[in-house]
């Protein structure tokens, strides 16, 4: 259940330094590890050498004690966090840092590659979670394992797991990247029956943001863009399910103009806390040492003052990453959409959280 007191208490904190020109963050995004089980070839942590990835999760990755302590700092400001990595799953304390973040109260969104869920207590961690988004790039074997780099038994064993996540009730949704790989099942729509037949309550999707540190791109031609935004908007004006939780504007943008639009970069509404313990101002992509601050260290207030952040006042690099988009749209936008999605999603499996929110 959602504290709806300490909600709307965070958002008037958040208000009120909005009004006074200062950002802070609002959604935590805890990236739990550096290493993953995957070999995705649009994300960096899908890179082969899975030994060194060991190793270096290993040497680098937070301990739990880190991790509450910065669970803590963050919850001051932070009205909803998601936990992702690498895999989240594959820590061995995963459970115990999602019950952590309950005992704080602080809703969780666990993105998951959905490979490891077989090895963990389903009942338990629906007591602790609100929802799980389980990455499906793909509803057929040959593109998801294109898409994931794995064998057809993971593909199988990820189905299995979606299967268990329907039989012990865990509201799961389903995001998809769209690249080259998988674009024919969005324009002839079997993308959505088959989510609906494997117990999606909702969709959602991002095209690919290819990575600047390789030299390939995933992204599908224009004309395929076109012809997926096209399909992915009759689905939503049809009203059919599953809903779409990105707003219809993000595919008219991408039809529109081959980009999504934005005037700021909203990437300051969230931080992105990596597996380590740092946060790069303002995201990823100027990943230096000086635009590098540990958590461990300073206060989120102190990160949030940093001046790196005016970068993003006009920074476009992110042409259509879904999320980035979301937040960078007016606040009106977000919440219409975000609300409207949740509480539809919520209420067919948890009747009372959906009335909190
Ligand atoms: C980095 S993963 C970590 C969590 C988990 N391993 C998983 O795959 O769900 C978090 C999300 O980022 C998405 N993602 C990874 N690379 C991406 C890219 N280049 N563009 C857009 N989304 C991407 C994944 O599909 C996943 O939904
Ligand atoms: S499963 Fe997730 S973290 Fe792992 S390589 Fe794929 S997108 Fe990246
Ligand atoms: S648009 Fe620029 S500042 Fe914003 S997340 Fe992308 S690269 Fe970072």
């Amino acid at each position: 259940m959602v504290d709806t007191i300490r909600t709307i208490k965070l958002l008037s904190k958040w208000s009120a330094n909005r009004a006074i020109g200062k950002r802070r963050p609002v959604i935590a995004v805890f990236s739990l590890t550096h290493y993953c089980n995957f070999y995705c070839p649009m994300c960096p942590f899908g890179d082969s050498d899975k030994e060194g990835q060991i190793m270096l999760a290993k040497r680098k990755d937070l301990t739990t004690d880190q991790w509450k302590m910065v669970f803590d700092k963050v919850s001051k400001y932070c009205v909803w966090s998601i936990v992702e990595g690498g895999e989240p799953t594959s820590r061995p304390d995963f459970m115990e840092l999602v019950r952590y973040l309950h005992d704080i109260k602080m809703p969780v969104t666990l993105i998951s590659n959905c490979s490891l869920l077989h090895t963990i207590d389903l009942d338990e961690l629906k007591k602790y979670i609100q929802f799980v988004t389980c990455s499906i790039d793909s509803v057929f074997e040959e593109s998801y394992c294109k898409v994931r780099g794995v064998s057809l038994q993971i593909y199988r064993r990820v189905m299995d797991n979606l299967n268990l996540l329907t039989e012990h009730k865990v509201p799961h949704y389903f995001n998809s990247v769209i690249t080259k790989y998988n674009t024919q099942e969005f324009i002839d729509k079997t993308y959505f029956e088959r989510a609906k037949q494997l117990g999606a309550n909702a969709v959602s999707f991002t095209f690919v943001e290819d990575r600047s540190d390789v030299d390939y791109s995933l992204l599908p031609d224009r004309h395929t863009m076109v012809r997926v935004c096209e399909s992915i908007l009759e689905h939503i004006e049809s009203k059919a399910d599953p809903q779409v939780m990105i707003p219809a504007e993000y595919f008219q943008q991408i039809r529109d103009h081959g980009r999504g639009m934005f005037d700021e970069c909203g990437v300051w509404k969230s931080i992105f806390v990596n597996g380590n313990g740092t946060v790069m101002v303002p995201c990823w992509k100027f990943n230096s040492p000086e635009n590098t601050y540990n958590l461990l260290e300073k206060d989120v207030g102190e990160i949030w003052d940093a001046p790196q952040w005016d970068i993003a006042r006009t920074c476009h690099d992110c042409e259509v990453l879904g999320c980035i988009w979301y937040s960078s749209q007016p606040v009106s936008t977000f919440a219409k959409n975000y609300m409207r999605g949740l509480s539809k999603m919520i209420s067919q499996e948890k009747p009372e959280l959906a009335e909190a929110i």
